[in-house]
């Protein structure tokens, strides 16, 4: 079997499946292989290119003219006849955000976006993040076991996304509801019979986004991300469209939430299963925001990202020819032991911890990456210094949702004996 450029096809490079088996299971350990001897492979089953080693990875991401990311929203699965037609039917019309967007229209909308993403602007978040937190272990803490994922770590995410958007309470709850469609539509591998209820809730949660951006529109006034958009759309229509607003009022929810209780989930799993650094953290929380760095290295949430050649060129020295995909595993260069030393080592002082790919690179490095640091540490905080004696609930299988890119167990158990919190001991 020969890739588009004419060259054999190697027996790993032909095996590699990313909705199944060992990329499912530990997806930087299943692509030790192509860092050590193929680090730039063509996948035949994908029909993608895949870059696995730091420093290609990083020089994809850093080159966004040569490697458009115009494909990153793209369905990697096709859907058949019937599951466009619903999806038609919602005129569903997912377009160019900041994240697919190619210059010179991404980074004008970049920079004229950029500020409630500033610190002054973050720092006002803070007390809501706070809040939500404590009351999240409020309701579970007398009570000795969680499971953390449905109790706190979704929940609080999606409201902070939602608050950052701008989206008004009453439409919370059916946003919630759509959500996760997004990423089984976008980086998953739905069964035939599966994609018409896939694109069902897709489309509804793309007719309702345009709903709410209506609704925001009769009063832009409020302090949210959007209507921060709608009220420049005036002074720049070509930079803010209305595709772009109608595309982000959707991606946008999916982008800060998910993302961010999906890496949340994962820290607090990993450190658990790492009980003498939780214990570490525990005596000496000024270690958390390093901690945090070294699980988005370790355990991202965002496992792989997609661009698209524009040219003829080369990455690693491999040949690729204009038009092919890439699939860009930065979990997989997150383990590449040629820039981190020990690199499946949790090491929680790690000193470039913070050099990770989680949030990408360069000029689309993600806005978001504050706020989602700010909530992952508070998270941590709550919980060390609340309930420091939870541990994982012995035995439990983890399940993940098959996608290429999204990554972080379904749910998490946690057991403890609330007779030994430290509140009650010490109240
Ligand atoms: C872009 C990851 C949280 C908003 C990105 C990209 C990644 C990413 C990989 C693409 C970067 C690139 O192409 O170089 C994550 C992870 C998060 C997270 C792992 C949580 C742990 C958030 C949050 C928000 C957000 C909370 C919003 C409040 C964005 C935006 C972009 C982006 C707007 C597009 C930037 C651009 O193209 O210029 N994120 N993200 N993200 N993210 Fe995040």
């Amino acid at each position: 079997r020969l890739d588009p450029t004419g060259c054999p096809v190697s027996a790993n490079a032909a095996a590699f499946d990313p909705f199944t088996g060992p990329y499912q299971e530990d997806p930087p350990g299943s692509l030790r292989w192509s860092r050590d001897e193929e680090p730039v492979f063509y996948s035949p089953k994908l029909d993608y290119w895949v870059v696995t080693r730091y420093e290609d990875v990083k020089a994809v991401f850093r080159d966004n003219i040569t490697f458009s990311p115009a494909n990153v929203l793209e369905k990697i699965t096709p859907f058949n006849d019937e599951a466009n037609a619903v999806l038609a039917k919602y005129n569903y019309a997912m377009g160019r955000t900041l994240v697919n967007e190619d210059e010179p229209a991404h980074m004008p909308r970049r920079r004229a976006l950029m500020e409630p993403f500033t610190p002054p602007h973050l720092a006002q978040h803070e007390p809501m993040v706070r809040k939500l937190v404590r009351e999240r272990v409020d309701s579970f803490i007398d009570r000795g076991k969680a499971e953390l994922v449905d109790e706190m770590l979704y929940e609080v995410p999606l409201t902070v996304a939602l608050h950052f958007l701008g989206v008004p309470e009453e439409d919370h709850e059916t946003l919630r509801k759509y959500s996760v469609a997004h990423t089984i539509n976008t980086w998953g591998r739905p069964a035939p019979e599966e994609q018409v209820a896939v694109a069902e809730n897709v489309g509804k949660f793309w007719q309702y986004a345009g709903e709410v951006l209506e609704k925001m529109r009769e009063d832009p006034s409020g302090p949210g991300w959007m209507q921060y958009g709608i009220r420049l759309q005036p002074q720049m229509p070509d930079i803010i469209t209305d595709s772009y607003l109608h595309s982000m009022m959707m991606a946008g929810i999916v982008a800060a939430h998910e993302t961010t209780a999906l890496a949340a989930t994962n820290a607090i799993k990993l450190l658990l299963e790492h009980r003498t650094l939780w214990e570490e953290i525990c005596a000496d929380p000024s270690l958390i925001p390093n901690t945090v760095e070294e699980c988005l290295r370790f355990a991202g949430s965002i496992i792989a990202w997609r661009r698209v050649a524009t040219k003829d060129t080369e990455i690693g020295g491999v040949k690729i020819p204009k038009g092919a995909k890439l699939l860009i595993v930065n979990t997989s260069a997150n383990h590449d032991e040629r820039f981190f030393d020990n690199p499946d080592e949790l090491d929680i002082r790690r000193e470039n911890a913070s050099d990770h790919l989680s949030f990408g690179y360069g000029s689309h490095q993600c806005m978001g990456k504050n706020l989602a640091r700010m909530e992952i540490q508070i998270f941590l905080e709550e919980l060390t210094k609340r309930i420091p004696h939870m541990e994982l609930v012995p035995d439990q299988e983890f399940t993940y949702l098959p996608n290429t890119s999204f990554r972080g167990p379904q749910h998490l158990w946690v057991q403890w004996d609330p007779a030994k919190n430290p509140e009650r001991e010490n109240p």
